[in-house]
């Protein structure tokens, strides 16, 4: 059983993967630490000694291999469902759960944490507000073509418990 998280930056993936493992008592996996860990560079080193378009190749070797583990759940980088048709070997392999948060709560989670994130580290103010909007609404597509759904802006607990549910009610 492979349970993916996919949703933006910032949507709460890597919290909420790891309190549903334990509750669920499974694996827990971050992608983005995986890649990091398999080749000791950190994601803002990849990006800025190698591009993106490498990164995106990494990142889709890291998901084919990820895909054969069992009995984990994934939380995906904020990209990986948007790329290299991601979203037919998550789907192909294991239940996908979009979490679903709204522009402005993305924005105000991002703003004083945009560092380690390469994608939105040089932009500041509105900028990055309409880059926020710009690029979730060119994502939603992709992120939509998940499985499952949940509404992500409620507090972690209650998104773990709702995906709990979602996940036990409806044969995984
Ligand atoms: C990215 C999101 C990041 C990471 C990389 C690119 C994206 O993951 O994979 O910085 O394209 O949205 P998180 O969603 O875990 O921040």
């Amino acid at each position: 059983m492979i349970i993916y998280l996919v949703g933006f930056m910032g949507c709460g993936k890597s919290t909420i993967g790891k309190e549903l493992a334990a509750i669920l008592n499974l694996k827990f996996i971050d992608s983005d630490e995986y890649l990091e860990n398999k080749i000791n560079k950190s994601i803002s080193e990849i990006f800025s000694s190698k591009g993106e378009k490498y990164f995106r190749m990494k990142e889709k070797e890291i998901l084919f291999e990820i895909s054969k583990m069992n009995n984990v759940v994934i939380s995906l980088g904020g990209g990986t469902p948007c790329f290299n048709n991601n979203m037919k070997i998550i789907n192909n392999t294991g239940t996908s759960i979009y979490l679903e948060v709204d522009a402005l709560n993305i924005i105000n989670r991002l703003k004083n944490d945009s560092n380690q994130r390469p994608l939105i580290q040089n932009i500041q103010g509105n900028d990055l507000d309409q880059f926020i909007r710009n690029k979730l609404d060119e994502r939603k597509v992709f992120y939509n073509l998940a499985q499952h759904r949940i509404d992500a802006n409620l507090s972690i607990s209650d998104v773990t418990k709702n995906l709990y549910n979602i996940i036990t009610k409806k044969h995984v």
